[in-house]
């Protein structure tokens, strides 16, 4: 990977949750379509990846976008590495949401079923 390659994952990873400064309801459900489509609207070579990022079952697919969601599983909302298990806990909590109803919970078993956990 290239110093360019890794500016830019650094960047996306600052940026993949920007959508939520722009809700007045912290949505969990459309903050990457509000970061997605402002970063579509900057030129933003990874928008798709912010766009889609969270979201299980959509047929657009990048290594990128499974290095953002992967990283995404193993970091909570307050910046800690956490497990996988800590983490989707910690989605369920905050969304009141069981854990296997969690689109990270399926994203979670695709990630491993690509070999990243
Ligand atoms: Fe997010």
């Amino acid at each position: 990977m290239s110093q360019e390659d890794i500016h830019d994952l650094f960047t996306l990873g600052l940026l993949h949750d920007i959508g939520y400064e722009f809700l007045e309801e912290k949505n969990y459900k459309t903050h990457n379509i509000v970061g997605g489509n402002i970063l579509k609207k900057q030129g933003f070579k990874y928008w798709k990846e912010v766009y889609y990022h969270g979201v299980a079952n959509y047929k657009y697919q990048s290594k990128v976008l499974d290095l953002l969601n992967w990283a995404d599983m193993r970091v909570d909302s307050s910046g800690n590495i956490v497990s996988l298990d800590e983490r989707l806990e910690d989605i369920s909590v905050r969304h009141n949401t069981p854990i296997n109803q969690l689109d990270s919970y399926i994203i979670a078993y695709e990630l491993k079923t690509k070999g990243f956990m």
